[in-house]
Formats: C-alpha cells, structure tokens, sequence
C-alpha cells in the first residue's frame, strides 16, 4: 500500500450527505480527492504515519479539512504510544503530531487542530503525574476523539452559519465565479465558500457560477464542479486565462473563494491565481467575498508576507496526469498559494459574523 498503515476501503460508504472526513472502524476513512470525479473510492488509515503522507499526496486536501484529518490522526497518534510507560509518551506523541504538521505548510488549520489536541495530551498527561486518576492508552484515545469529533461537528455548524451569513450578501440573480474547491470536499462536509453559493443558489439568488479549473491540480474542473452538479447548481467551467474576458463580458458580481490562512491585517492566503482574479475583479467591478471559519485566521502574523508559500513539484506543471506534456528538460515554478492582500477584498465571512474593510480592527474584535 502507497501510504504506511493504509488500505482501500471496501465496505460500502454512503455518499450522501458528503463526509470526507470520518472516524469508522478503529481508524480514519478519507475519501481520495486524487480519484475524484473518476471514481469515489475511500482509504481506511489506521497509522498516524499514513495520514500524514495522505495529507502531503492531497488524498485529503483544502485547510479546514487537513486540520479535521491531522485531528484524527492525532488519535492514531495516541495509539501508537503505550501511556503506560509514563514519562517518555508525551515526548513521542509530539514527535508523530510535528510529522503530520509538516505534512503541508500555508494551511493554519492544520497546526491549529493539531496544537487543540497536544494540549489534550498535555492535560492528561499532568493527571497522570499527579496520580489524580489510573490512566491507560485507551483512555487517552477516547479523550482524543471526542476533541476531534468535536472539531468535525463544529466545523459543519460553522459552514451552515458562514453560508447563512455569506448568502444574506448576494442579492437575487447574481452571477459568481468561485476558484479552487471551497467546498464540502475542502472542510467536513458543507463548505466555506461553496456553502454560501450552494445555499444561495437553493435560495434563487444565483443564476449561474463559473468555476475556474485551477491549474496544476484542477481542483475546480474536477471536485468544485463535481459537487455543484451533486447540487443541482448552473455551473460553467473556464481556464484561469479567461477570468478577465469573463469579467469584462459576463456581469459577474461576486468573487467568492475560501482562504487557508488569514493575518490579523486582512491579507489572504488561498489557491494559487486568487490574487490575480482579486486584481481583475477590482479592475472589473467585481466584489471579492472571502469565506472562512475562526480557525484560519492566523493573529500571530501582521500581514500576508509571513505566510509560508507551499512549493511543490514541478511535473504538477509538466504532466497532466500521467502524460508529459511540456518538453523535456525545462524548469517549472510551482508555488501553490498566493496571498491576496485586504484592500483587494470586500467581504470576509466568517461563522461568528461578516468583516468589512479595514479588517485588522475588525478581526481583533470578532476575534478576541
Ligand atoms: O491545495 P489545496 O487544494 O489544499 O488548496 C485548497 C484551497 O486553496 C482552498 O481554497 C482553501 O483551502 C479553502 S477550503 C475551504
């Protein structure tokens, strides 16, 4: 099996509602987003190793959803361990906890879940040196996946609250373009930026969306548009070459993205091309919403420059699937995020309320 403590799921897996993320059997069930539209197959982890290679592979991918399957695997994390041995787990449970935090770099989330389920540990851990109660794995374990459990149920309440909040913004017959996947896929189930067009498509506010396929990985052209159709949503595909041609001839109101990480001044982090449809929708009059939960917002940083960019490899560029596309030999530059900075947005959605310019007062206070 490609990734350590993994196998494919067999078992049946109801589709409906969407779940990408789920605790069954002992262990972690991921849906493989490299398979999807093709095929919707699962993978069953049950090694805290595995999930962490899952995660850099993008078997699982989209922040608040990498934070949701680093949680659970922080669970695994905790079996791996004898607490029995007292003294030394702690120390080795961090160790498996910082490989599945540097499985990808610009996602706040994924530190941020992960940091929520060391302290867990730490806590049990402080009982166990006071003898306050006998403590074995098992028990550290369950303690772990009610927090992660926990996390998933907050993260679906949140999307419903975000997409409540982000389609009070769109007035009746709008037309939107989304960019990557912000959707059920990128977070527990409902989505960030998807849950808003998603709801206010059933509520008729949208007439059409356009979704750009996002090179290299087409997030857009296989999991965005693959869940708007689930939905029944009018959605209409497009290369990132075209976005000013679209904005310039197709009334566009709104661009709607989600964000992998948000500094205290505003500036966003999400899929690479995002600044660059930012600028054309401020050249074109297009309002720019961006969609997130708490839990990407990252106030130890000022602004968008201390967000670490993730690189990956160049042949995302030079093959497209199996099949070398560009000539042999040359270079390609593949930085997978960009950060678009606050003035370029309008809106910033999130679970606890809408955030308009300036941000960085603003996010202090919903925030604090
Ligand atoms: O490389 P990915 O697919 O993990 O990138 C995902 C994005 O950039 C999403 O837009 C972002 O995580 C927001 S998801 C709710």
């Amino acid at each position: 099996m490609e990734f350590e403590g993994a196998h494919r799921y067999q078992q049946p897996v109801a589709s409906e509602p969407l779940r990408p993320v789920r605790w069954c059997d002992d262990g972690l069930l991921l849906l493989d987003q490299r398979k999807l539209p093709a095929e919707e197959t699962y993978l069953h982890f049950s090694q805290s190793l595995g999930v962490a290679q899952a995660i850099t592979d993008m078997v699982v991918r989209g922040a608040p959803a990498i934070g949701l399957a680093a949680a659970y695997g922080a669970v695994l994390a905790a079996n791996e361990v004898r607490v029995e041995d007292s003294g030394q787990w702690l120390v080795k449970f961090k160790l498996l906890l910082g490989v599945l935090a540097a499985s990808r770099p610009t996602a706040v989330n994924l530190g941020w879940a992960l940091q929520q389920m060391t302290v867990v540990a730490e806590t049990f851990e402080g009982n166990q040196r006071q003898g306050a109660q006998p403590q074995n794995s098992a028990d550290l374990v369950a303690l772990l996946q009610r927090v992660a459990d926990q996390l998933l149920a907050d993260d679906l309440r949140q999307g419903v609250q975000m997409a409540e909040l982000g389609t009070a913004q769109i007035n009746p017959g709008s037309r939107v373009m989304t960019h990557c996947n912000a959707g059920g896929l990128a977070t527990g189930g409902v989505g960030t930026a998807l849950g808003v067009i998603n709801l206010a498509w059933k509520q008729g506010s949208i007439e059409r969306v356009y979704a750009s396929e996002t090179r290299p990985w087409f997030q857009g052209a296989r999991l965005t548009a693959w869940e708007l159709q689930r939905q029944g949503v009018d959605t209409c595909l497009l290369i990132e070459g075209a976005v000013a041609m679209l904005m310039k001839e197709q009334s566009i109101d709104w661009l709607i993205v989600g964000a992998d990480r948000i500094a205290a001044n505003g500036d966003v982090a999400n899929k690479i091309g995002t600044y660059g449809a930012a600028l054309l929708a401020r050249a074109h009059g297009v309002k720019v919403m961006v969609v997130a939960p708490q839990s990407t917002f990252d106030l130890e940083i000022a602004s968008g420059d201390e967000i670490e960019i993730e690189q990956r490899s160049g042949e995302e560029i030079t093959d497209v699937g199996a099949s070398r596309v560009a000539v042999p030999g040359v270079p390609a530059w593949n930085p997978v995020f960009d950060v678009t900075p606050a003035e370029l947005i309008d809106l910033i959605v999130t679970d606890k309320g809408v955030l308009e310019a300036p941000f960085g007062v603003a996010i202090q206070t919903l925030l604090k």
